[in-house]
């Protein structure tokens, strides 16, 4: 992918960025100059993931809180700044209606998807709105930093079978509509992106019939790649994205009308 956004002296965090999208998301901002940390529970993952990219890591379960807040606290001593943060660890869950799910599996994927975003978010933009501001090459408003959280168009929608993880994501939106309205004087830009599906490990868990209901329900008849996502989220961490604090952007071949 040509950079098309200069990120040079840039630094950012990508939870999950041991898998599918986090990578992709990783390897733009990397292509457009920022320098970038993984984290990610998966240590073998990780490791994969920095030969390929050439990124540092950090082994960080985000929803361990001390583990978060030692983690923020270290990437920002390394570091000096964190000007990007892109929430996308997360978890499927079950594939079941209601009736049939476990409230243990309704409660982790809560942790991750929504309660670990909140337990990332709080750390590190706590020491965000503490940092310089600094002058901008495209907008006179000074910025601070950006915030891009991977929700997902059945946050917005809901999904039948997938309970916990539509609420998780509904939540996701939520939290970043809050802290957007929180950091809107900070120079803080917080948003969120709702795909669709996407061909990654998280799209492998579920069976053959639900990927033909779910492909079913996307005008454009295939799945969002990798790349697309990356290039919207790549927009959303520029400075280029000055004035969309709070936004929620789709991202989902025709499928959400709002
Ligand atoms: N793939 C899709 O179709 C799709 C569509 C919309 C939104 N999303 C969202 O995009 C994000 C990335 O999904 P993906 O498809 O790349 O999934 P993936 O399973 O390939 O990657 C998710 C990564 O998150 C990590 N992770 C899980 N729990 C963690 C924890 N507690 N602490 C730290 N890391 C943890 C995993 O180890 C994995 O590397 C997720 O938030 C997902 O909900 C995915």
């Amino acid at each position: 992918m040509g950079a098309i956004y200069n990120l040079s002296g840039r630094f950012a965090i990508v939870t999950g960025g041991a898998g599918g999208l986090g990578l992709g998301i990783a390897r733009a901002l990397l292509d457009a100059g920022a320098g970038v940390e993984l984290w990610d529970a998966n240590a073998a993952g990780l490791a994969e993931a920095a030969t390929e990219l050439g990124a540092s890591i950090r082994t960080v379960d985000i929803t361990d809180r001390s583990a978060v807040d030692r983690a923020t606290a270290a990437a920002f001593s390394a570091h000096g700044r964190i000007d990007i943060l892109i929430n996308n660890a997360g978890v499927l869950g079950e594939v079941k209606p209601i009736w049939e799910t476990s409230p243990e599996d309704f409660q982790r994927v809560l942790q991750v998807n929504l309660f670990g975003a909140y337990l990332v978010t709080r750390a590190v933009v706590g020491r965000m709105r503490q940092q310089a501001s600094r002058p901008s090459r495209v907008t006179p408003h000074p910025l601070r930093g950006h915030v891009v959280n991977i929700a997902s168009i059945q946050g917005k929608e809901g999904m039948a079978s997938a309970v916990a993880y539509s609420a998780s994501k509904a939540g996701l939106i939520a939290l970043t509509k809050s802290v957007a309205k929180e950091t809107a004087r900070d120079g803080i830009i917080v948003t969120a992106i709702t795909p669709a599906a996407a061909e990654t490990a998280m799209a492998r868990e579920i069976s053959a019939e639900r990927r033909a209901d779910i492909l079913g329900r996307i005008p454009m008849a295939r799945f969002v790649e990798v790349e697309e996502v990356a290039r919207m989220v790549l927009w959303l961490s520029s400075d280029e994205c000055s004035f969309s604090t709070g936004g929620i952007f789709d991202l989902s071949g025709g499928r959400a009308t709002y």
